[in-house]
């Protein structure tokens, strides 16, 4: 059966840097036979998380929020690998890719915590995400991944990757300004090829 990566674009603009990145990945894994789909963050209704807690009751409970997030998590659960592309706003990620992220909180059961005087150790979080495959794509406008703040949305990934226990397949990251000026970049348009390259193969 043919591998699925689903790819979550994060930038608002129409021929965006991290988008064109995005689509290179696309174009890379479905060389390789992968079923690849997209989900467009800009326009969908996706609302902040509340901490209602309703999706820790176990890992089959679903967010309780009705919005567009709904029809996400099964194709979420459904995918072999997730590329998150998003430009660098503020030093990290934008604020449509946050908030999905932490809409993803549905998709991890943490259960219930040990008593704080307690010896036991932290039980391994039960998720969706785990043993899935990422790949992350940042678009920035300065020249220097630590001045622009994608060292900060880099480490936001890894970190929740290993919460989830997926394995970050690879990063492609790089300065563009205008929309569109990646296209100009051979060497980052290359990246982002072999990058759905790597998934399709290894996912
Ligand atoms: C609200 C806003 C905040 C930004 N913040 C940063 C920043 O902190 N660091 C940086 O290097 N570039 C910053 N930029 C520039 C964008 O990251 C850059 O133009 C990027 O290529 C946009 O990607 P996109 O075309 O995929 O949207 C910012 C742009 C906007 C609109």
């Amino acid at each position: 059966m043919a591998k699925k990566i689903i790819i979550i674009e994060a930038s608002p603009r129409e021929n965006g840097n991290s988008t064109i990145l995005a689509r290179q990945v696309a174009a890379g894994a479905r060389c390789f036979g992968t079923e690849v789909e997209t989900v467009h963050l800009h326009g969908m209704d996706i609302r902040p998380c509340t901490a209602c807690d309703a999706c820790q009751v176990s890992l089959a409970a679903d967010c309780i929020i009705d919005d567009d997030m709904k029809a996400v998590y099964s194709r979420l659960r459904a995918a072999d690998a997730i590329v998150y592309a998003t430009p660098i706003y503020w030093f990290t990620v934008s604020g449509q890719i946050k908030l999905f992220m932490d809409r993803c909180f549905a998709l991890t059961y943490l259960g219930t915590p040990p008593a704080t005087d307690s010896d036991e150790p932290v039980e391994t979080v039960e998720t969706d995400l785990g043993g899935k495959k990422l790949g992350v794509v940042l678009t920035y406008g300065d020249v220097d991944p630590f001045a622009s703040g994608a060292v900060n949305a880099i480490r936001t990934f890894q970190d929740m990757a290993r919460f989830v226990g997926s394995e970050v397949v690879g990063f492609v990251y790089g300065s563009a300004q205008g929309p569109g000026e990646v296209a100009g970049n051979d060497d980052l348009m290359k990246q982002a090829f072999n990058l759905g390259r790597a998934l399709a193969t290894e996912a």
